[in-house]
Protein backbone atom coordinates (compact mmCIF):
# COMPACT_ATOMS: atom_id res chain seq x y z
CA UNK A 1 0.00 0.00 0.00
CA UNK A 2 1.50 3.23 -0.59
CA UNK A 3 -0.57 5.30 0.53
CA UNK A 4 0.78 6.33 4.25
CA UNK A 5 -1.05 7.84 7.44
CA UNK A 6 0.14 10.59 9.13
CA UNK A 7 -1.84 9.97 12.37
CA UNK A 8 0.19 9.90 15.90
CA UNK A 9 -1.39 6.44 16.71
CA UNK A 10 -0.39 5.18 13.08
CA UNK A 11 2.64 6.73 12.15
CA UNK A 12 5.75 5.24 11.26
CA UNK A 13 6.56 3.77 14.52
CA UNK A 14 3.09 3.13 15.37
CA UNK A 15 3.68 -0.53 16.22
CA UNK A 16 6.24 0.40 18.84
CA UNK A 17 4.63 3.46 20.26
CA UNK A 18 1.64 0.35 20.43
CA UNK A 19 2.68 -1.47 22.20
CA UNK A 20 4.61 0.89 24.73
CA UNK A 21 1.28 2.23 25.33
CA UNK A 22 -1.14 -0.17 25.16
CA UNK A 23 1.12 -3.45 25.16
CA UNK A 24 -0.05 -6.65 23.08
CA UNK A 25 -4.06 -6.78 23.87
CA UNK A 26 -6.65 -9.42 22.78
CA UNK A 27 -9.11 -8.00 20.60
CA UNK A 28 -12.67 -8.92 18.99
CA UNK A 29 -13.78 -8.10 15.26
CA UNK A 30 -17.26 -9.11 14.09
CA UNK A 31 -17.31 -9.08 10.61
CA UNK A 32 -13.80 -10.00 10.16
CA UNK A 33 -13.61 -11.25 6.87
CA UNK A 34 -15.65 -7.95 4.95
CA UNK A 35 -14.26 -5.15 3.28
CA UNK A 36 -13.60 -2.91 6.16
CA UNK A 37 -13.70 -5.68 8.60
CA UNK A 38 -10.19 -7.31 6.71
CA UNK A 39 -8.01 -4.13 6.64
CA UNK A 40 -8.59 -3.74 10.36
CA UNK A 41 -7.97 -7.51 11.26
CA UNK A 42 -4.56 -6.46 9.02
CA UNK A 43 -3.88 -3.05 11.34
CA UNK A 44 -4.20 -4.52 14.45
CA UNK A 45 -2.30 -7.38 13.64
CA UNK A 46 0.39 -5.00 12.47
CA UNK A 47 0.22 -3.19 15.92
CA UNK A 48 0.32 -6.44 17.87
CA UNK A 49 -2.87 -7.20 18.73
CA UNK A 50 -3.91 -10.95 19.02
CA UNK A 51 -6.99 -10.85 16.95
CA UNK A 52 -9.80 -13.16 16.59
CA UNK A 53 -12.21 -12.61 13.89
CA UNK A 54 -16.20 -13.54 13.54
CA UNK A 55 -18.03 -14.00 9.94
CA UNK A 56 -20.37 -16.25 8.94
CA UNK A 57 -19.31 -15.49 5.05
CA UNK A 58 -23.01 -14.16 4.58
CA UNK A 59 -23.98 -14.86 0.79
CA UNK A 60 -25.15 -11.90 0.01
CA UNK A 61 -21.87 -11.08 -1.88
CA UNK A 62 -19.33 -14.17 -3.01
CA UNK A 63 -17.51 -15.48 -0.41
CA UNK A 64 -14.48 -16.17 -2.65
CA UNK A 65 -14.05 -12.10 -2.19
CA UNK A 66 -13.47 -12.73 1.36
CA UNK A 67 -11.76 -15.41 1.43
CA UNK A 68 -9.22 -13.74 -0.61
CA UNK A 69 -9.75 -10.87 2.29
CA UNK A 70 -8.22 -12.64 4.65
CA UNK A 71 -5.18 -14.32 2.87
CA UNK A 72 -2.72 -12.45 4.63
CA UNK A 73 -4.28 -12.78 8.01
CA UNK A 74 -5.11 -16.07 8.04
CA UNK A 75 -1.37 -17.11 7.85
CA UNK A 76 -0.47 -14.87 11.00
CA UNK A 77 0.06 -16.87 13.92
CA UNK A 78 -1.98 -14.24 16.26
CA UNK A 79 -5.02 -14.86 14.29
CA UNK A 80 -8.24 -16.90 14.94
CA UNK A 81 -11.22 -16.82 12.71
CA UNK A 82 -14.35 -18.32 14.17
CA UNK A 83 -16.60 -18.99 10.82
CA UNK A 84 -20.30 -18.47 12.69
CA UNK A 85 -22.68 -15.87 12.99
CA UNK A 86 -21.37 -13.97 16.25
CA UNK A 87 -20.59 -16.79 18.37
CA UNK A 88 -19.31 -14.18 20.84
CA UNK A 89 -20.22 -16.77 23.67
CA UNK A 90 -17.34 -19.19 22.97
CA UNK A 91 -14.94 -16.15 23.06
CA UNK A 92 -14.35 -15.76 26.41
CA UNK A 93 -12.49 -19.23 26.51
CA UNK A 94 -10.51 -18.31 23.30
CA UNK A 95 -9.60 -14.97 24.41
CA UNK A 96 -9.21 -14.53 28.17
CA UNK A 97 -10.81 -11.04 28.27
CA UNK A 98 -10.56 -9.30 24.89
CA UNK A 99 -10.11 -5.14 25.86
CA UNK A 100 -12.40 -4.33 23.04
CA UNK A 101 -14.63 -6.03 20.63
CA UNK A 102 -14.79 -4.04 17.10
CA UNK A 103 -18.59 -4.94 15.77
CA UNK A 104 -18.51 -4.47 11.99
CA UNK A 105 -20.79 -7.68 11.27
CA UNK A 106 -23.88 -6.51 9.60
CA UNK A 107 -26.07 -6.71 6.39
CA UNK A 108 -24.86 -3.22 4.66
CA UNK A 109 -26.85 -1.62 1.65
CA UNK A 110 -29.59 0.71 1.10
CA UNK A 111 -31.39 -0.86 -1.53
CA UNK A 112 -31.56 -4.47 -0.27
CA UNK A 113 -33.22 -3.66 2.91
CA UNK A 114 -36.36 -2.69 1.54
CA UNK A 115 -39.26 -5.11 0.63
CA UNK A 116 -38.22 -8.54 1.74
CA UNK A 117 -34.63 -7.56 2.19
CA UNK A 118 -35.49 -5.99 5.47
CA UNK A 119 -35.85 -9.45 7.24
CA UNK A 120 -31.82 -9.87 6.54
CA UNK A 121 -31.41 -6.10 7.30
CA UNK A 122 -32.93 -6.28 10.66
CA UNK A 123 -31.87 -9.79 11.71
CA UNK A 124 -27.88 -9.06 10.75
CA UNK A 125 -27.63 -5.05 12.18
CA UNK A 126 -30.72 -4.91 15.26
CA UNK A 127 -31.28 -8.24 16.51
CA UNK A 128 -27.32 -9.27 16.64
CA UNK A 129 -26.10 -6.02 17.59
CA UNK A 130 -27.70 -6.35 20.92
CA UNK A 131 -26.66 -9.95 20.90
CA UNK A 132 -22.92 -8.48 20.38
CA UNK A 133 -23.46 -5.88 23.24
CA UNK A 134 -25.64 -8.26 25.83
CA UNK A 135 -22.72 -11.23 25.51
CA UNK A 136 -20.29 -8.43 26.36
CA UNK A 137 -21.84 -7.45 29.21
CA UNK A 138 -22.62 -10.61 30.42
CA UNK A 139 -18.99 -11.98 29.72
CA UNK A 140 -17.20 -8.62 30.91
CA UNK A 141 -15.76 -7.84 28.11
CA UNK A 142 -15.48 -3.94 28.38
CA UNK A 143 -15.88 -2.08 25.51
CA UNK A 144 -17.08 -2.15 21.90
CA UNK A 145 -17.00 -0.17 18.76
CA UNK A 146 -19.51 -0.03 16.78
CA UNK A 147 -19.73 0.70 12.98
CA UNK A 148 -22.62 2.85 12.59
CA UNK A 149 -23.15 4.75 8.99
CA UNK A 150 -24.51 8.31 8.19
CA UNK A 151 -27.22 6.81 6.78
CA UNK A 152 -28.69 7.47 10.00
CA UNK A 153 -28.80 11.48 8.97
CA UNK A 154 -31.13 10.36 6.19
CA UNK A 155 -31.07 13.71 4.11
CA UNK A 156 -30.00 15.79 6.71
CA UNK A 157 -26.62 17.16 5.67
CA UNK A 158 -25.03 20.11 6.75
CA UNK A 159 -21.29 20.78 7.36
CA UNK A 160 -22.41 23.69 9.80
CA UNK A 161 -25.20 22.32 11.35
CA UNK A 162 -23.56 20.78 14.66
CA UNK A 163 -26.69 18.44 16.06
CA UNK A 164 -28.81 17.30 12.89
CA UNK A 165 -31.42 15.38 13.33
CA UNK A 166 -31.14 11.77 12.87
CA UNK A 167 -34.01 10.80 10.57
CA UNK A 168 -32.91 8.05 7.93
CA UNK A 169 -34.63 7.94 5.06
CA UNK A 170 -33.94 4.24 4.11
CA UNK A 171 -34.96 0.93 6.56
CA UNK A 172 -31.11 0.24 6.27
CA UNK A 173 -30.86 3.71 8.15
CA UNK A 174 -33.13 2.85 10.55
CA UNK A 175 -31.58 -0.36 11.24
CA UNK A 176 -28.39 1.21 11.79
CA UNK A 177 -29.42 3.99 14.05
CA UNK A 178 -31.66 1.18 16.18
CA UNK A 179 -28.01 -0.27 16.50
CA UNK A 180 -26.59 3.07 17.89
CA UNK A 181 -29.95 3.40 20.20
CA UNK A 182 -29.26 -0.06 21.50
CA UNK A 183 -25.75 0.91 22.26
CA UNK A 184 -27.09 3.80 24.16
CA UNK A 185 -29.31 1.39 26.25
CA UNK A 186 -26.42 -0.36 27.35
CA UNK A 187 -23.81 2.20 28.46
CA UNK A 188 -26.49 2.62 30.97
CA UNK A 189 -25.75 -1.17 32.22
CA UNK A 190 -22.30 0.17 32.31
CA UNK A 191 -20.08 -1.11 28.92
CA UNK A 192 -18.38 1.24 27.01
CA UNK A 193 -19.92 1.48 23.46
CA UNK A 194 -18.26 3.99 20.97
CA UNK A 195 -20.01 4.55 17.71
CA UNK A 196 -18.50 5.55 14.34
CA UNK A 197 -20.45 6.85 11.67
CA UNK A 198 -18.93 5.85 8.75
CA UNK A 199 -19.21 7.98 5.37
CA UNK A 200 -19.48 6.11 2.58
CA UNK A 201 -16.24 4.03 2.46
CA UNK A 202 -13.84 3.22 -0.66
CA UNK A 203 -10.27 1.66 -1.51
CA UNK A 204 -9.44 -2.00 -2.24
CA UNK A 205 -11.63 -4.69 -1.79
CA UNK A 206 -14.78 -2.54 -1.87
CA UNK A 207 -17.81 -4.33 -1.85
CA UNK A 208 -19.40 -5.64 -4.93
CA UNK A 209 -22.56 -3.26 -4.69
CA UNK A 210 -20.56 -0.67 -4.09
CA UNK A 211 -20.75 2.46 -7.35
CA UNK A 212 -17.12 2.85 -7.37
CA UNK A 213 -16.52 -1.24 -7.27
CA UNK A 214 -19.08 -1.57 -10.14
CA UNK A 215 -17.67 1.53 -12.33
CA UNK A 216 -14.00 -0.08 -12.12
CA UNK A 217 -15.47 -3.48 -13.62
CA UNK A 218 -17.90 -1.57 -15.80
CA UNK A 219 -14.67 -0.52 -17.86
CA UNK A 220 -13.66 -3.98 -18.98
CA UNK A 221 -14.75 -4.45 -22.79
CA UNK A 222 -17.04 -7.19 -21.76
CA UNK A 223 -17.62 -6.48 -18.08
CA UNK A 224 -20.68 -5.98 -16.69
CA UNK A 225 -22.70 -2.25 -17.05
CA UNK A 226 -22.41 0.12 -14.65
CA UNK A 227 -26.23 1.21 -13.93
CA UNK A 228 -25.96 5.36 -12.93
CA UNK A 229 -28.45 5.90 -10.33
CA UNK A 230 -29.94 9.14 -10.98
CA UNK A 231 -28.25 11.98 -13.18
CA UNK A 232 -25.59 11.33 -10.99
CA UNK A 233 -25.10 14.78 -9.32
CA UNK A 234 -25.77 13.25 -6.02
CA UNK A 235 -22.82 13.86 -3.48
CA UNK A 236 -20.97 11.91 -0.85
CA UNK A 237 -18.05 12.66 1.68
CA UNK A 238 -16.35 9.07 0.27
CA UNK A 239 -13.87 7.81 2.99
CA UNK A 240 -10.79 5.74 2.17
CA UNK A 241 -10.59 2.16 4.18
CA UNK A 242 -7.66 2.50 5.54
CA UNK A 243 -8.59 6.20 7.12
CA UNK A 244 -11.88 4.51 8.28
CA UNK A 245 -9.43 1.97 10.32
CA UNK A 246 -7.47 4.28 11.82
CA UNK A 247 -10.61 5.51 13.24
CA UNK A 248 -11.90 2.96 14.64
CA UNK A 249 -8.76 1.48 16.05
CA UNK A 250 -8.30 5.12 17.95
CA UNK A 251 -11.57 4.62 19.12
CA UNK A 252 -11.59 1.56 20.57
CA UNK A 253 -8.04 2.34 22.76
CA UNK A 254 -8.51 5.99 23.46
CA UNK A 255 -9.85 6.33 27.03
CA UNK A 256 -11.94 9.71 26.15
CA UNK A 257 -13.41 7.99 23.12
CA UNK A 258 -15.78 5.91 25.90
CA UNK A 259 -19.52 6.14 24.98
CA UNK A 260 -18.65 9.11 22.40
CA UNK A 261 -20.41 9.01 18.68
CA UNK A 262 -18.24 9.82 15.77
CA UNK A 263 -18.71 10.69 12.17
CA UNK A 264 -15.92 9.42 10.37
CA UNK A 265 -15.54 11.68 6.85
CA UNK A 266 -13.04 11.75 4.14
CA UNK A 267 -12.49 15.11 3.96
CA UNK A 268 -14.13 16.36 1.10
CA UNK A 269 -17.73 16.31 -0.75
CA UNK A 270 -17.62 14.82 -4.31
CA UNK A 271 -20.19 14.06 -7.20
CA UNK A 272 -20.83 10.57 -8.55
CA UNK A 273 -20.30 12.42 -11.92
CA UNK A 274 -16.89 13.68 -10.69
CA UNK A 275 -16.05 9.87 -9.89
CA UNK A 276 -17.10 8.27 -13.06
CA UNK A 277 -14.08 10.90 -14.44
CA UNK A 278 -11.94 9.97 -12.01
CA UNK A 279 -12.39 5.85 -12.33
CA UNK A 280 -12.51 6.29 -16.60
CA UNK A 281 -8.88 8.69 -16.44
CA UNK A 282 -7.27 5.91 -13.99
CA UNK A 283 -8.79 3.05 -16.08
CA UNK A 284 -7.85 4.81 -19.28
CA UNK A 285 -10.93 3.59 -20.53
CA UNK A 286 -14.75 4.73 -20.79
CA UNK A 287 -17.61 3.29 -18.33
CA UNK A 288 -20.37 1.31 -19.96
CA UNK A 289 -22.88 3.04 -18.12
CA UNK A 290 -26.58 3.28 -18.08
CA UNK A 291 -28.99 5.47 -16.31
CA UNK A 292 -31.75 4.32 -14.25
CA UNK A 293 -34.13 6.35 -11.71
CA UNK A 294 -32.54 7.51 -8.76
CA UNK A 295 -34.42 4.59 -6.28
CA UNK A 296 -35.50 5.23 -2.73
CA UNK A 297 -33.54 5.95 0.03
CA UNK A 298 -29.94 7.63 -1.84
CA UNK A 299 -29.25 11.02 0.03
CA UNK A 300 -28.56 13.75 -2.47
CA UNK A 301 -25.71 14.58 -0.44
CA UNK A 302 -23.86 13.46 2.46
CA UNK A 303 -21.29 15.76 4.96
CA UNK A 304 -19.76 14.54 8.20
CA UNK A 305 -19.03 16.94 10.67
CA UNK A 306 -15.66 15.24 12.03
CA UNK A 307 -14.65 18.10 14.42
CA UNK A 308 -15.40 15.59 17.62
CA UNK A 309 -12.84 12.90 16.07
CA UNK A 310 -10.07 15.07 15.59
CA UNK A 311 -10.15 16.73 19.06
CA UNK A 312 -10.46 13.20 20.72
CA UNK A 313 -9.24 10.94 18.14
CA UNK A 314 -5.85 13.05 17.47
CA UNK A 315 -8.41 11.68 14.23
CA UNK A 316 -8.24 13.39 10.91
CA UNK A 317 -8.33 11.92 7.13
CA UNK A 318 -5.06 11.26 5.25
CA UNK A 319 -6.14 10.17 1.64
CA UNK A 320 -7.14 12.16 -1.03
CA UNK A 321 -9.67 10.61 -2.95
CA UNK A 322 -7.74 10.50 -6.62
CA UNK A 323 -5.06 8.45 -4.12
CA UNK A 324 -7.53 6.08 -3.01
CA UNK A 325 -8.53 5.36 -6.05
CA UNK A 326 -5.59 4.82 -7.90
CA UNK A 327 -5.49 1.87 -4.74
CA UNK A 328 -8.33 0.50 -5.86
CA UNK A 329 -7.78 1.04 -9.69
CA UNK A 330 -4.49 -1.23 -8.39
CA UNK A 331 -6.31 -3.59 -7.05
CA UNK A 332 -9.22 -4.51 -9.65
CA UNK A 333 -6.46 -4.96 -12.02
CA UNK A 334 -5.02 -7.39 -9.71
CA UNK A 335 -7.73 -9.43 -9.79
CA UNK A 336 -8.36 -8.96 -13.02
CA UNK A 337 -4.60 -10.43 -14.33
CA UNK A 338 -5.08 -13.46 -11.88
CA UNK A 339 -8.95 -14.01 -12.93
CA UNK A 340 -7.11 -14.01 -16.59
CA UNK A 341 -4.25 -16.42 -15.72
CA UNK A 342 -7.18 -19.02 -14.49
CA UNK A 343 -8.51 -18.82 -17.81
CA UNK A 344 -5.43 -19.56 -19.88
CA UNK A 345 -4.34 -22.11 -16.87
CA UNK A 346 -7.83 -24.26 -17.90
N1 LIG B 1 -18.72 0.22 3.43
C1 LIG B 1 -19.28 1.38 3.79
O1 LIG B 1 -19.22 2.38 3.05
C2 LIG B 1 -19.99 1.50 5.13
C3 LIG B 1 -20.54 2.75 5.45
C4 LIG B 1 -21.20 2.89 6.66
C5 LIG B 1 -21.27 1.82 7.55
N2 LIG B 1 -20.75 0.62 7.20
C6 LIG B 1 -20.86 -0.48 8.16
O2 LIG B 1 -19.58 -1.05 8.35
C7 LIG B 1 -19.70 -2.46 8.55
C8 LIG B 1 -18.81 -3.20 7.56
O3 LIG B 1 -19.22 -2.86 6.23
P1 LIG B 1 -18.51 -3.50 4.95
O4 LIG B 1 -18.70 -2.56 3.84
O5 LIG B 1 -17.15 -3.97 5.31
O6 LIG B 1 -19.47 -4.75 4.70
P2 LIG B 1 -19.14 -6.28 4.36
O7 LIG B 1 -20.44 -6.88 3.93
O8 LIG B 1 -18.00 -6.38 3.41
O9 LIG B 1 -18.71 -6.86 5.76
C9 LIG B 1 -19.62 -7.30 6.72
C10 LIG B 1 -19.20 -8.70 7.14
O10 LIG B 1 -20.04 -9.12 8.21
C11 LIG B 1 -20.28 -10.52 8.05
N3 LIG B 1 -21.50 -10.85 8.78
C12 LIG B 1 -22.76 -10.42 8.50
N4 LIG B 1 -23.61 -10.95 9.39
C13 LIG B 1 -22.88 -11.71 10.26
C14 LIG B 1 -23.19 -12.50 11.38
N5 LIG B 1 -24.44 -12.67 11.81
N6 LIG B 1 -22.18 -13.14 12.02
C15 LIG B 1 -20.90 -13.01 11.59
N7 LIG B 1 -20.55 -12.27 10.52
C16 LIG B 1 -21.54 -11.64 9.86
C17 LIG B 1 -20.40 -10.71 6.55
O11 LIG B 1 -20.15 -12.06 6.14
C18 LIG B 1 -19.35 -9.74 6.03
O12 LIG B 1 -18.10 -10.40 5.79
C19 LIG B 1 -21.18 -2.80 8.41
O13 LIG B 1 -21.75 -2.87 9.69
C20 LIG B 1 -21.75 -1.59 7.66
O14 LIG B 1 -23.11 -1.37 7.98
C21 LIG B 1 -20.11 0.43 6.02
Amino acid sequence: MSVQSSNILFGPTATTKFQEQYGSPNVVVTGAAGFIGSHLVERLLLLGCRVVGVDDFDPWYDSTQKRDNLAWASAQDDFDLIEEPLAIDGLRGMLGDPSVVFHLAGRPGVQDSWGEGFVESSHRNIDLTQRVYEMCLTNGFPRVVYASSSSVYGANANRHDLTPELSPISPYGVSKLVGEQLGQVYRLRGLNVACLRYFTVFGPRQRPDMAMHRMFEATRPNGPVFMRRGDGSQSREFTYVEDVVEATIAAGFIDEAQNCTFDIGGGSVTSLNEVIQIVEQLSDRPIRMETVDLPAGDPPVTVARTQLAQEVLGWEPCVELLDGLAEQARWHQHRWTYADSLLIAD
